[in-house]
């Protein structure tokens, strides 16, 4: 069993493809994908911002995530590995995403 804080504290960075390139983004303790990834001048697909719309649907290939939020998602596209970039924070060091897929 994990003793890991939920706030993904341990975290440091996260990978993202996004327009074909890959990225090495700094994670701040407590903030989802989305923010980080704004943080780092990149331009993701997002509407609400309140794990609503799906627009930030992204699939995710490596690691460990919570979502805060999952309104839009279905359980085979949580089973297939797709998370809401808005609402996920990173629980372990090796998260990975590719936004185009
Ligand atoms: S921006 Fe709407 S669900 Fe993430």
């Amino acid at each position: 069993m994990s003793t890991r804080p939920p706030n993904g504290d341990d975290v440091k960075s996260f990978r993202v493809t996004l327009d074909g390139i890959e990225h090495q983004l700094d994670y701040r303790p407590g903030a989802v994908l989305l923010d980080c990834m704004i943080d780092a001048d990149l331009d993701p697909a997002f509407q609400c911002r309140e794990g609503h719309c799906g627009t930030c649907m992204v699939l995710k290939l490596a690691g460990e995530v919570e979502m805060r939020q999952n309104n839009v998602l279905s359980r085979r596209d949580l089973e297939l590995g797709y998370i809401l970039l808005c609402q996920s924070i990173p629980l372990s060091d090796d998260v990975q995403v590719d936004c185009d897929a």
